[in-house]
């Protein structure tokens, strides 16, 4: 007989086991994998927290006490567990997300090996109490890996789980602990992370007892960043939206010169989850590249939504990793999205005058320079001017503002970038030009700037607040006026009400395609509000068909500053004109309007000397 044929081919997971290889017990394999999964109190938030998530909770609080170390609740509104799922949710690769090794290659939730709860279980005291929707609850608790106790009462539905003295029997873990302060830290950034990513979700962190975060759900991904990074840092972003076939890029920017000496502000999002993927960052680099100094870092928070099958999430068990099944695919849409938006932003100057600031930069940080050479509207040493200094926003060390326990630090505000202080020295505005050009002179020569774009960009910066919480300044009509609009135009009107209203239009619905107008931004000057409300929609509409998404927060504010700004042709007078250069030396970005055009052009007195022989 062939020996092949009669063989009985035992199961792989059916070997006998008394010899001197064993299977470990589950308590021990658990502790084991607790060592990858819960390497310290935040790794217990993350998995808790991703549970939630995964539950579809809308409110979660989490409550600790000693950076967690002596405890950690979690407690969601969401679908919570039957008795018998309480019960398996504690056994080791036990999970409801997945069934099957084919839909590893397809995963929409956050967990799906089944690991965290057993793991967690073994290496503390441990309190599940959950119940879904049949009114009661069920507590199971758990210490060291062994059941002790399980009651049943009548509860809500929802999921609170409790972990005490984590590492109680795991000293050496208990060893490796960092500084309580560094700990919490490590918890509010997980928690920070997730509350970025799910704005639809209310978070509430406490502290022994004292607030340390809290996000309100809005859902507004806008607000969220604001809530958790503050006010300030999310005020100057630019927002990114950009699609492609197959694969959605979202999200907001810093323009390229508000920027962090860390990575520590830059979250990325692949389908929800917070990631750690060298792909990405290597493409934002790329994006910012000769735009921000070298060692500073912008301000980030991107989602890509991708379908599930051209990701791996299984790649580590704490699965921050992913693996791209075209990782040039994901790094070009990263680029592409992110340049796109700066173009927007018009923060995208040419090569050449990057180049300049960042030289501008290092001079004006190193004492006893007299002044930044090559920029474009550059400052002139000299004697005090008539002109006040425009660096009066001493820099400022951290967002004052910023949500407690979200305090970012090393946060330079911008203002020292371009040092400023010095630009308007021995201004004279001489006339204009074309009515198109407003020519002035300073120390350094003769200066020619398009009021059109310059006045533009002014407006944008009150607009997008970069210039502060400034209430844009409104004018009532002497009677309110009716808008009427074709319907593709009113329903995008109607869906940006809420940007429109604060670009500075008192605005309202007035059934069917109409809007009743009652007041306009004063910056409006002579022109028909009804005219230029009608314009902004016809072009929100063109944008939006060309891009096949609803325009930004800044298409509109560059669409409205481009709107409210005075025309080429604009006959404007001597202090009008001062007045705008000198708003204009307050901006942010005094070089280029917000489409990205050149706004002043500066002939230096060298040169014209030289062109003239004189020199
Ligand atoms: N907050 C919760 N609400 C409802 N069900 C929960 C909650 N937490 C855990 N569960 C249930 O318990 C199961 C086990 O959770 P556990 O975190 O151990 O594994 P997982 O989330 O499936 O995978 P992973 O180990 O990758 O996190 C989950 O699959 C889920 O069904
Ligand atoms: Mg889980």
């Amino acid at each position: 007989m062939n020996p092949v044929e009669s063989a009985v081919e035992p199961e792989i997971d059916q070997a006998p086991l008394d010899g001197k290889v064993r299977l470990l017990d589950p308590h021990t394999i658990n502790q084991i994998a607790a060592g990858e999964v819960v390497e310290r109190p935040a790794s217990v938030v993350k998995e808790l927290v991703e549970n939630s998530l995964d539950a579809d909770a809308r409110r979660i609080t989490i409550e600790l006490v000693d950076s967690g170390q002596t405890l950690i609740r979690v407690a969601d509104d969401g679908c919570g567990m039957s008795p018998d799922d309480a019960r398996a949710s504690l056994q080791r690769h036990a999970t409801s997300k997945i069934t099957h090794v084919d839909d590893l290659g397809d995963v929409r939730s956050l967990g799906f090996r089944g690991e965290a709860i057993p793991s967690i279980a073994s290496v503390s005291r441990f309190t599940l109490s959950t119940g879904d929707d049949d009114g009661g609850r069920t507590t199971i608790r758990v210490e060291g890996g062994q059941i002790v106790s399980e009651t049943r009462v009548a509860g809500p539905r929802g999921t609170e789980i409790s972990v005490e003295d984590l590492f109680f029997n795991t000293p050496a873990r208990l060893k490796f602990l960092k500084s309580a302060s560094t700990e919490l830290s490590a918890i509010l950034e997980h928690v920070m992370r997730y509350a970025i990513a799910f704005p639809e979700v209310a978070f509430a962190v406490t502290h022994n007892g004292q607030s340390a975060m809290v996000t309100t759900g809005s859902g507004d991904l806008h607000q969220a960043i604001a809530e958790v990074w503050g006010r300030d840092t999310a005020r100057g972003l630019a927002e990114v939206a950009f699609e492609f076939p197959g694969l959605r890029v979202s999200g907001f920017v810093s323009p390229p010169h508000m920027t962090r000496p860390t990575r520590a502000y830059q979250y990325v999002y692949v389908n929800g989850r917070p990631v750690r993927s060298r792909t990405l960052t290597a493409s934002l680099d790329q994006s910012y590249r000769d735009l921000t100094p070298e060692r500073r870092y912008p301000v980030v928070v991107l989602k890509l939504d991708i379908d599930p099958q051209k990701v791996d999430v299984n790649v580590s068990p704490t699965k921050s990793e992913v693996r791209f099944q075209r990782e040039g695919e994901a790094f070009d849409a990263i680029r592409t999205a992110v340049r796109s938006a700066l173009m927007e932003h018009g923060m995208m100057p040419d090569a050449a005058g990057i180049a300049a600031a960042n030289e501008a930069l290092k001079w004006s940080a190193s004492p006893g320079l007299p002044h930044a050479p090559g920029l474009p509207l550059a400052p002139m040493n000299g004697g005090e001017g008539h002109w006040p200094s425009f660096v009066a926003q001493a820099p400022l060390e951290g967002d004052a503002s910023a949500s407690p326990g979200a305090a970012p630090s090393g946060f330079v505000r911008d203002a020292e970038r371009y040092p400023f202080s010095e630009l308007l020295e021995g201004l004279r505005v001489l006339g204009q030009a074309m009515k198109t050009f407003i020519v002035a002179e300073t120390a350094r020569g003769i200066v020619i700037v398009d009021q059109h774009v310059a006045h533009e960009r002014v407006i944008y910066e009150y607009l997008c607040g970069l210039k502060g919480p400034t209430a844009i300044e409104r004018q009532a009509l002497l009677a309110p006026e009716t808008l009427h609009l074709n319907r593709a135009a009113a329903l995008i009107l109607r869906e940006r009400l809420e940007e429109i209203v604060a670009v500075g239009f008192d605005i309202e619905p007035f059934g069917g395609e109409s809007f009743v107008v009652r007041s306009a931004p004063a910056a409006l000057r002579g022109k028909s509000p009804i005219k230029v409300l009608q314009d902004l929609a016809d072009e929100l509409v063109d944008g939006s068909v060309t891009r096949k998404l609803t325009p930004t927060r800044e298409q509109i504010w560059i669409m409205s500053s481009c709107k409210m700004a005075v025309k080429a042709g604009d006959a404007l007078s001597i202090p009008e004109m001062e007045k705008l250069i000198v708003d204009l030396a307050s901006t942010e970005n005094p070089y280029l309007c917000p489409h990205g055009r050149p706004i002043t052009i500066t002939l230096a007195r060298e040169d014209l000397l030289r062109k003239f022989d004189r020199a």
